[in-house]
């Protein structure tokens, strides 16, 4: 069967209040018209054409990963049966059925399009609307039935009271057949409050010229939720949040808080991992088994390994941390930090491009960067790889065992040997070889009774009780 998707994704977005394009605002991560493309893919159709018109060029910018996306644009944007007919030269002669999306209706379930392209074609209908029973209808189209079958769709702007009673919403979601369609969407008229050419008026005229029009009404009527304020957005990024922590907690991780969680769908976390409230876990990143997150941290891109416990307030970006590791608190991995097995980060250390070795401490107070740490290193409070020196980022080895003192500064490029010791307040500016001590600090002088004498010098009594 030939099966064409269009998506409609020109609006403004008046209500949103925004510079930024209405589709391209995140529902839990996200952008609204990834969430989308990736319905209308797993329909598998033959083309995928989305109509853009307000920040057009932003939009084809932002997509131009997706292959074989046809972009059209509907310039002015005069509703949404205007958008369709933009679509008709890229549709071309092709037949069958086309599934038309929103790109603002972000949590439609792939199993209620697959109802819809089988109610559509099943009875062979001119056309299938997707509706839902709702609490709260106000906003949203109406479906005004005649006995069991739907009549019409009128605007909440253009209903009358009675007809805002009516609690069956229109989805702005439906299946066409192809031919006759763009002829139909014609003689759409736009004789309405908005004065917009509106797509729903379709149902009209074809149960007018006696065609099929079908309905299909989900049972979860939160698929259906459009995004057209920021209030809606937060409540839709509400749904899929409780949805990411339900299935967590099904599969054997504990969530403490869950409406504190801000888990991405893509994240993937291990079974009885304990995740305390307020921890953002986004992006690409997995989390081990057995590990422990504690509150306020933030971890993007990241892959944790098992019995790893992060403390409070880290943040991790783009980096990897091995089994039976500690984190925190207050540290910051970004930029392919590599902590290894058994590793330890303490409070105010910052790694960048570095890799710990397996069983290496850095507890206090460091900068890392661009360094490669073997095994079971020590690195002491206040050490700071001089990785930059105005021109190039140069690289930091400290070999397997050596021991760094603290307030150190290793200039880079520069090599700490195995089982090397550099002395407290050390400046590494040449290799140290394995086994050596490296110390850089003057000999420390005393002078003796230096208050006293330079409080007499001022006149003054000695305050050196
Ligand atoms: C629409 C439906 C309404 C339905 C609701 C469901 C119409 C007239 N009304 O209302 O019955 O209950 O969706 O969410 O269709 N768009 C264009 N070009 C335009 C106008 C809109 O591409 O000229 C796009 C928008 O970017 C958006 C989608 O079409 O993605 C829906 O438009 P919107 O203005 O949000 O319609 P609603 O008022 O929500
Ligand atoms: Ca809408």
């Amino acid at each position: 069967m030939d099966l064409h998707v269009v998506i409609l994704a020109a609006g403004k977005g008046t209500r949103m209040k925004s510079a930024r394009a209405k589709v391209l605002h995140r529902v839990a991560g996200q952008p609204l018209i990834e969430r989308v493309l990736a319905r209308a893919a797993a329909l598998d159709p033959r083309s995928t054409t989305l109509v853009i018109g307000h920040q057009a060029d932003t939009l084809r910018h932002a997509l131009s990963r997706h292959r074989g996306l046809t972009f059209v644009v509907q310039e002015p944007q005069l509703g949404t049966a205007h958008a369709l007919l933009t679509t008709e030269s890229a549709l071309g002669t092709a037949a069958g059925t086309l599934v038309l999306l929103s790109g603002d209706v972000p949590l439609l379930s792939v199993d209620t399009l697959r109802k819809l392209v089988d109610r559509h074609t099943s009875t062979a209908a001119a056309a299938t609307v997707v509706t839902a029973v709702v609490g709260e209808p106000r906003g949203y189209g109406r479906v005004v039935r005649s006995g069991e079958r739907i009549a019409r769709i009128v605007e909440d702007k253009d209903a009358t009271s009675a007809e805002r009673e009516i609690r069956e919403i229109n989805s702005g979601i439906y299946a066409f057949s192809l031919e006759g369609l763009f002829d139909a969407v014609r003689s759409v008229a736009s004789a309405n409050a908005q004065r917009e050419y509106y797509l729903p008026d379709l149902v009209a005229v074809y149960r007018q010229r006696g065609l099929g029009v079908e309905t299909v009404t989900v049972s979860n009527p939160d698929e259906i939720r459009g995004i057209n304020s920021r209030i809606e957005l937060a409540a839709v990024s509400r749904i899929v949040r409780d949805q990411k922590t339900a299935e967590l907690m099904a599969a054997g991780v504990t969530i403490e808080d869950p409406p504190t969680a801000y888990i991405d769908g893509d994240v993937k976390v291990g079974a009885d991992t304990v995740i305390h409230p307020g921890v953002a876990l986004e992006g690409r990143t997995t989390i081990g088994a057995g590990c422990e997150i504690h509150s306020g941290v933030r971890i993007v891109d990241s892959q944790i390994g098992d019995r790893v416990t992060i403390f409070n307030h880290c943040v991790i970006t783009n980096a990897r941390v091995a089994d039976d590791v500690k984190v925190g608190p207050f540290a910051h991995l970004r930029n392919e930090a590599d902590v290894r097995a058994g590793a330890r980060v303490g409070n105010f250390v910052e790694l960048k491009k570095t890799v710990l070795g397996a069983g290496s401490k850095s507890m206090h107070l460091a900068y890392l960067g661009d360094a490669t740490i073997g095994e079971k290193v020590n690195i002491g409070a206040g050490t700071i790889t001089c990785n930059y020196d105005g021109v190039t980022k140069n690289q930091t080895v400290i070999e397997d065992g050596a021991f760094v003192g603290s307030d150190s500064q290793l200039i880079a490029p520069v090599t700490v040997g195995k089982g090397a010791y550099v002395g407290s307040g050390t400046t590494v500016r040449q290799d140290v070889p394995p086994g050596a001590l490296a110390v850089s600090a003057g000999k420390q002088r005393n002078i003796e009774h230096w208050v006293e004498k330079k409080a007499k010098s001022e006149g003054q009594k000695a305050k050196v009780d």
